[in-house]
């Protein structure tokens, strides 16, 4: 199993886009793997993305604040998507005030760690709000990966280094099983990305391209166009 977590400071860089494309696209390369989302941000824009057309009730019932609270266990709430192998576990709005109450819960953070290795899936990719919250600590002390989209923005090395410093202060708390962490460049064309590759970052090779045809199918729940999702089929490959 392989856990990716995509983290930014900085919203409207491309987090969701990414959780979503980077888990169709191992799903196309390995038909046989079993995928599961998981939404940590109260935006829930991956739950919308996947279940539009659920109720929300359904969405409440099955959503992570459920087992966060200790309501439910995962494997109850591991919730189908239209996708046969990629199964999601949904967030609505309330999931930022349901974290605000669980500070008291210390062992919160390293039990969701065990608990996710404990599922039968073959990659779990979360997607994580734009804050230096219990939302982001959750899914950064899960992951094998973190994934950080950077954009074309003066501010994105500073952004870049805040969760870099959530990662190395996890990193001394697990005795094995170091956490990695990857800037991507997103939203940009080729020129700033290769503007981009000259600050001093070990950037991913695939660079996700600025698209109105990328924006469009996320906005609409559809899949990409083979062009676009080749580009996350290239990362997808580089990150195995
Ligand atoms: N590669 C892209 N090129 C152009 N627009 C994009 C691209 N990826 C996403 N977008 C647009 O930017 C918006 C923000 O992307 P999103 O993935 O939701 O960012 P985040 O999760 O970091 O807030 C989306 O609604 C979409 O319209
Ligand atoms: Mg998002």
């Amino acid at each position: 199993m392989k856990i990716i977590t995509v983290s930014s400071l900085k919203g409207g860089v491309g987090k969701t886009t990414l959780s979503i494309y980077l888990g169709q696209a191992i799903a196309k390369l390995y038909p046989k793997s079993k995928i599961l989302k998981i939404d940590l941000d109260h935006n829930n824009n991956l739950t919308d993305y996947y279940l539009r057309n659920e109720s929300v009730e359904l969405i409440e019932g099955n959503s992570i604040a459920k087992y966060l609270t200790g309501a439910k266990h995962l494997e109850s709430i591991l919730t189908p998507t239209s996708l046969e192998n990629i199964f999601i576990i949904p967030a609505t709005p309330k999931l930022s005030k349901t974290a605000v109450g669980l500070s008291w819960d210390a062992g919160l953070i390293s039990r969701f760690r065990k608990h996710l290795r404990n599922l039968k899936f073959d990659y779990i990719i979360i997607d994580t709000p734009p804050a230096l919250c219990l939302e982001l600590n959750l899914g950064i002390h899960a992951a094998d990966l973190v994934l950080s989209p950077i954009g074309f923005s003066r501010w994105n090395i500073q952004g870049f280094q805040e969760i870099e410093e959530v990662v190395i202060n996890s990193n001394e708390s697990l005795e094995n099983g170091k956490i990695k962490i990857l800037p991507v460049r997103t939203m940009v064309s080729e020129k700033k990305s290769d503007k981009l590759d000259e600050l001093d970052l070990s950037f991913a090779k695939t660079f996700i391209p600025k698209s109105e045809s990328i924006a469009s199918a996320v906005d609409q729940g559809k899949p990409l166009t083979e062009k676009n999702s080749f580009y996350f089929e290239q990362l997808a490959e580089e990150i195995k």
